[in-house]
């Protein structure tokens, strides 16, 4: 009998993808796909490791994935437990070392080699190389139908921003070669996507070469977005994770002139303090970041914008955090993240003493996301009772109520005796319950 797996991926959307991939990889070897860790043969944990909390959690889902395996093993059924991502990048021997039921440790740029590893009882255990090239050449084409899919097109990160543990776990830039991504964008399309996310740690900072009068040419991000938004079928294109100073006027243009660009951007500034920021490692300021918010407006007023904040950066004071409520009242975010500041190990903020005292960085949150929250109210109830395009993704819980989104993300609940699945709509927005809307098919 085929064996089974099932995979829980924490963390971002990067790691979202690199489920998808490895489901359809262990598909494809003769793997079947199960519905939970019960039931599965080999249990795959697709980890994180930005903030404490996210790593922990791994640790937790051992403890009970341990109890499962040994019970299993008194009835002579043998159970492969796996860890995939970030924390098996950052922490593969230790991870065994703490938990003994671990049988293989894949970073995030490894887990291709999966089923090969399966196959081979003598196989190491722990691998943890850079290989985005190796690892990209070795996906398959995805084989699910979904409206909106995500399509990794940039992994790693040379920012080096002091906080961050991501330029460890995913190594340094790395951007997909342009035909590849036009390829597999096509192809999802074929298969039904009419909306692409295009991924990157650091996305802004994409580049490819491409043959132009048989000379290579560099080309950006601003380019890929230009040539994808050919694609006959495919509706919109968005991108996610954007550095403000990667941000350049080919690919604000693309904003004005793009209809396939949706005009919503993803822009994390992490602090209004150019203190903080200057210790963060951030490469810009608050001005540049206000100014570049200009900017982009003033080529395309629609566009909206949602951030990244970190609060309890060591060193944080009362002022710093008002320079970040400054810019918050200054931007206004259709919606945003906060997260309290986490030590993690290896990054150079990890070795400021500085702490901000716990109780401080808790109201500093609680204030943050109320602020944060009010402002995408507001930002929602100003598309109250106006008419605007959906795209529907699928089935809402309700019976015939269908689910969809405006080109600024907002979720859409809509009633309808037609399957709306994949279809782009006008909708009026007439009733609004906390952060999503509820509407009627425009005539
Ligand atoms: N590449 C993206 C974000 C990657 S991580 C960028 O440059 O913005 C997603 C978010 O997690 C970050 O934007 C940051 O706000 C948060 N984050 C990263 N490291 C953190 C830490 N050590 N403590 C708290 N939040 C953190
Ligand atoms: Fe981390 Fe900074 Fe790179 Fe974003 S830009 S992934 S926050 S190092
Ligand atoms: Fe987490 Fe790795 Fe993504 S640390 S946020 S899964 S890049």
């Amino acid at each position: 009998m085929n064996q089974s797996f099932f995979i829980k991926t924490y963390g971002c959307q990067m790691n979202e993808y690199d489920s998808e991939k490895l489901n359809e990889l262990l598909k494809f070897n003769g793997y079947k796909a199960s519905k939970n860790f019960e039931e599965s043969d080999i249990a795959i944990l697709n980890t994180c490791h930005i903030r404490e909390k996210a790593s922990e959690k791994l640790y937790s889902d051992l403890g009970r994935l341990s109890k499962f395996k040994e019970n299993k093993a008194k009835v002579g059924k043998k159970m492969h437990i796996i860890v995939t991502g970030c924390v098996a990048q950052a922490e593969g021997d230790e991870i065994l070392k703490r938990n003994k039921s671990v049988d293989y440790i894949f970073g995030p740029q490894n887990f291709h080699k999966l089923p090969k590893v399966l196959n081979d009882s003598k196989s190491e255990k722990v691998f943890n190389d850079f290989l985005c090239e190796d690892k990209f050449s070795s996906l398959l084409p995805s084989t699910g139908k979904e409206v909106s899919k995500l399509v990794t097109i940039q992994e790693g990160c040379d920012k080096f921003c002091s906080f961050c543990v991501v330029p460890y776990t995913r190594g340094a830039e790395f951007s997909r070669p342009l035909e590849d991504i036009y390829a597999e964008v096509s192809s999802l399309v074929k298969k039904g996507a009419r909306e692409i996310t295009l991924l990157g740690q650091n996305v802004s900072a994409y580049k490819s070469e491409i043959l132009k009068d048989g000379k290579k040419v560099k080309v950006k991000l601003s380019y890929l977005c230009e040539v994808l938004s050919k694609i006959i079928g495919l509706e919109r294109i968005r991108y996610l994770t954007s550095h403000p100073i990667d941000i350049d006027e080919l690919l604000i243009d693309q904003h004005k002139i793009n209809s396939k660009l949706m005009p919503f951007l993803h822009l994390p500034i992490q602090s209004g303090s150019d203190r903080v920021l200057k210790k963060m490692n951030r490469k810009h300021d608050k001005k540049f970041y206000l100014d570049l918010i200009k900017k982009i407006r003033r080529k395309n007023n629609s566009m909206a914008f949602s951030s990244d904040f970190i609060v309890g950066y060591p060193g944080e004071t009362d002022h710093d955090f008002e320079e970040t409520l400054d810019v918050i009242e200054r931007v206004k975010f259709a919606s945003s993240y906060s997260f309290k500041y986490s030590s993690r190990p290896g990054t150079p903020a990890s070795i400021d003493n500085n702490y901000v005292n716990e109780k401080k960085a808790d109201v500093r949150l609680k204030k943050i996301q109320e602020v944060l929250n009010n402002q995408q109210k507001e930002f929602n109830k100003s598309f109250l009772g106006k008419s605007s395009n959906v795209l529907f993704t699928g089935k809402g819980k309700k019976i015939n109520q269908f689910v969809g989104r405006t080109p600024h993300l907002q979720p859409v609940h809509v009633f309808s005796n037609d399957d709306l699945t994949g279809q782009l709509l006008k909708v009026e927005l007439s009733q609004l319950t906390s952060f999503s809307f509820h509407g009627k098919l425009s005539n």
